[in-house]
């Protein structure tokens, strides 16, 4: 049965989730003890650390108004975007997350609380990501374009829906960028760009958790577009077409 990874096992991937559950309403009750330092929501200020809202695909150390350490300033020169993983990690530990993250032994960041259990730990991120944008927040990859007539804006690899139902569509680079959407007809999915020259796939599924779907090899920069679903590899795509 195992022809290849199923659609639910990429999306699982995609959203970074953890094996434990996430309990937003635990998360509540845990976040009682961020609370002495953090404030989140409407009207949230800055107190003894920055405010929480929105911290999820916001890069590390851009709070407005706060001042952070030095290493927190290290970490937004490093490019680090908060995400349910590195949040969780973060919080187990500030100090060895921020040292191993810029490789610095020195790297002392002002939030000393830390957080050993898991389960907590995975119940206050859901807590607080329940505050930020959700989906964009985690996957700042995917871009839709709902008309047909673009073609490959991205310099990545794209899928058209190009039949009339809808499907559950990956689309991923050789480099391991990887999106997943269900694509109503005429929708497209793109990766973000790929490194020039280099390949990808598309895949499609009759729904996000089939497993018999079909995959094309393709090249960036191109649409690759699927007219016909047909399970076991046998859709028609543009480049079987002909
Ligand atoms: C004792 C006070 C204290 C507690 C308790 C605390 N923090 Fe912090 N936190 C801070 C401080 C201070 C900073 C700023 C770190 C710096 O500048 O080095 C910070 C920074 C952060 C950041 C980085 C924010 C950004 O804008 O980059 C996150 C995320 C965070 N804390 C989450 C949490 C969560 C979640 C909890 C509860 C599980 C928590 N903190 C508990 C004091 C605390």
């Amino acid at each position: 049965m195992k022809i290849i990874a199923t659609a639910m096992t990429v999306s699982t991937l995609i959203f970074g989730q953890a094996a434990l559950s996430q309990d937003v309403d635990a998360g509540k009750k845990v976040f009682k003890k961020c609370k002495a330092c953090h404030k989140i929501g409407e009207g949230a200020k800055n107190s003894t650390g920055p405010v929480l809202t929105n911290v999820v695909g916001r890069t590390a150390g851009t709070y407005e108004g706060y001042k952070y350490s030095k290493t927190l300033k290290a970490a937004k020169e490093a490019g680090l975007v908060w995400d349910t993983d590195n949040l969780a990690s973060y919080i187990e530990n500030p100090k060895n997350y921020m040292k191993a993250l810029l490789n610095n032994k020195k790297a002392k960041p002002k939030m000393s609380f830390k957080l050993k259990d898991a389960q907590k730990r995975a119940d206050v991120v859901a807590y607080v990501a329940s505050f930020s944008q959700p989906m964009e927040a985690e996957m700042p990859a995917t871009q839709t374009v709902v008309k047909s007539d673009v073609m490959a804006p991205t310099g990545g690899i794209c899928v058209q829906n190009a039949s009339r139902s809808a499907y559950f569509f990956v689309a991923e680079g050789e480099n391991g960028v990887r999106v997943t959407k269900q694509l109503e007809p005429n929708e497209v999915l793109c990766t973000p760009e790929i490194p020039n020259g280099t390949k990808g796939s598309v895949s499609v599924f009759e729904t996000e958790d089939h497993f018999e779907g079909c995959t094309r090899l393709v090249k960036a920069n191109t649409v690759e577009q699927m007219m016909r679903y047909s399970e076991f590899d046998r859709c028609l795509w543009t480049s079987n077409a002909g």
